[in-house]
């Protein structure tokens, strides 16, 4: 009651709201805030160097346009950039396709003729993937006779041109303005990712394109598709069909298609986003179990099967063969350098409980220690993989259990609390691993209040270590586990929580002020809105443009 009576005096000063909810504890750690504006107007996340001018240019439907710089070694046929000059340009004028194909009428004094890209390397990598070396960095300048953005990569010009539309503004007329502004840009982390989870819930293709779409917005660049799991295997494999047809939720209507995974990828790859598949195992593979006859460990009851069954069976031969063919069809149809292989969670029981388990533990020498066993599967399982020329990322849990690994493996941390998810941080660098921090970023945990400001806190490099540490965390992941999240609530549920990720991972370590922060997001979060997205709001307040629905 008394924590409740605090909060009435100080919420009456920014708004008239009642106790309900105040029951919830993390309302105490945050600042309740009202949006103002920002010095650096709807920004986000938040450039590395910014220099914002009062002098301001308008723009036009009908004679502004984005343009190849005659010097960019990317043309007319990159449809990479065509097409995103193209998005931006609705994004900026609200959708106002007619006037795309106007030609350039002549441009008055105060007005913003062109908006250049100019591709400065020779090699644009307009028909290649975006990869974790990809140079996403960028520069533009806004001013006349017309606005410049220079990139030596179109990855970085997807991210100007991102930025450039942040810049835009209407006046009280309803004028598209910008102001005279130099950008100097270039992420701090080079892997921002997002999971998704496409077995607790399947995912229709429209929803995960919508959030490709939103993570251009916030320049994420890494697209984790936790595409099966214990629950249901929607992924239609060309060699083992059978794993769809009997473990998705449906075969035909809850499936992704060899054409569905084509489109994600060639969607994502348009806004410079990669796409990691994760095929977790031994564990969370219960509907695998489905399609394939011998793959999971059948569990005793006593001295006869019980009829339930376990993680992969690691003992068997015909494991490791399915295995090598299974992750060679994923290496074809995965064009990135990297496959997530999960490695979490690993239940013992059924393992302990099978005769045939005890025996080979035995014959190995691995006494109770089930945990060696898990490693065995592992170890042979990362030398499948190697030989198809992919890299892997791998949960906590494997390096946790002494795994040897390949030196350029990802270990990816999920577990404890703050102190605990520092200490694997520090293990896991000392050990010369790169990482990915997850820990602080479940945001399918939700609570009463604006928790975004939780996520905005963490930072991947705040534990104990050397330079040459910190520098092997590539970056982070926002998680949106699915067990209570389908296509009716996931896009309001990740957005823009997932966006206080976003800057955390490319601005500067630096941009820490929470109530600049508050507003620069708040007006995003009305940007992502006017683009049709239904992301949450972060405190009373409202919309020039409110979601429409649908
Ligand atoms: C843009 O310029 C106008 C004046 O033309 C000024 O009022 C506004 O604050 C400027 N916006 C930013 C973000 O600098
Ligand atoms: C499984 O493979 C190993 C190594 O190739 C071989 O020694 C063993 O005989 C095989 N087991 C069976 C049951 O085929
Ligand atoms: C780091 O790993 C070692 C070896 O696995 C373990 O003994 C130690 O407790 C770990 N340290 C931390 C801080 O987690």
């Amino acid at each position: 009651m008394l924590t409740c009576l605090k909060f009435v005096v100080l919420l009456l000063l920014l708004s008239s709201r009642s106790c309900d909810g105040l029951q919830f504890n993390d309302i105490d750690e945050e600042v309740e805030l009202v949006a103002q504006s920002s010095r650096y107007g709807s920004l986000w996340p938040l450039p590395q160097k910014v220099q914002l001018s009062d002098v301001s240019f308008k723009l036009t439907t009908s004679s502004f346009r984005i343009v190849d710089a005659k010097e960019s070694s990317a043309g007319p046929s990159c449809s990479l950039l065509q097409n995103a000059y193209r998005r931006y340009y609705d994004y900026i004028f609200e959708n106002a396709k007619k006037s795309w194909q106007a030609k350039g009428k002549r441009t008055g004094p105060s007005e913003l003729g062109e908006l250049q890209v100019w591709i400065t390397s020779a090699d644009s990598e307009c028909d290649g993937y975006p990869s974790v070396t990809s140079d996403e960095s960028y520069e533009l300048t806004v001013n006349q006779p017309f606005a410049v953005l220079k990139a030596p990569k179109v990855w970085g010009a997807l991210h100007g041109l991102e930025t450039f539309s942040q810049l835009v503004y209407k006046d009280e007329f309803g004028t598209k303005n910008i102001n005279q502004t130099t950008i100097s840009d270039f992420p701090r982390f080079a892997h921002r990712g997002i999971l998704l989870d496409s077995s607790r819930h399947f995912l229709p293709i429209k929803v995960i394109l919508a959030n490709l779409e939103t993570m251009a917005m916030n320049k994420f660049n890494v697209f984790h598709w936790h595409i099966v799991d214990d629950q249901s295997f929607p992924y239609l494999s060309r060699t083992f069909p059978q794993l769809s047809q009997k473990g998705a939720y449906h075969p035909y209507t809850h499936v992704y298609t060899p054409a569905d995974v084509k489109m994600v990828i060639e969607f994502a790859r348009l806004r410079g986003i990669r796409v990691v598949p994760e095929y977790d195992t031994p564990g969370h593979t219960q509907s695998w179990g489905k399609g394939q006859a011998d793959l999971l460990t059948p569990c005793y009851a006593g001295s006869k099967p019980s009829g339930a069954f376990g993680p992969v069976n690691p003992i068997l031969n015909t494991t490791y063969d399915f295995m090598t063919q299974f992750f060679k069809e994923i290496s074809t149809v995965f064009p990135d350098a990297y496959i997530h292989l999960g490695g979490d969670e690993v239940d013992f029981t059924c393992w302990k409980s099978n005769p045939d388990i005890q025996k080979f533990m035995e014959q190995q020498g691995f006494g109770q220690d089930y945990s060696k066993l898990e490693s065995f599967y592992i170890q042979k399982l990362l030398n499948i993989v190697s030989t198809t020329n992919k890299g892997y990322m791998i949960w906590q849990e494997v390096f946790d259990n002494g795994v040897k690994l390949k030196p350029d493996t990802v270990i990816h941390v999920w577990k404890g609390n703050a102190q605990q998810y520092k200490n694997e941080m520090a293990n896991v660098t000392s050990s010369g691993y790169q990482t990915l921090l997850s820990t602080p970023w479940y945001l399918n945990r939700i609570s009463y209040g604006q928790d975004w400001q939780g996520f905005y806190k963490a930072d991947p490099q705040d534990f104990k270590g050397t330079e040459e540490q910190k520098k092997l965390v590539i970056g982070g992941e926002a998680c949106l586990w699915g067990e209570y999240v389908d296509a009716t609530n996931l896009t309001p549920r990740l957005w823009p929580r997932a966006s206080a990720v976003a800057e955390r991972l490319w601005s500067a370590k630096d941009v820490t002020d929470i109530s600049d922060a508050f507003n620069r997001l708040s007006a995003h979060r009305c940007r992502m809105v006017e683009r049709d997205i239904p992301a949450e709001p972060l405190f009373s307040s409202y919309c020039p443009h409110e979601y429409k629905g649908v």
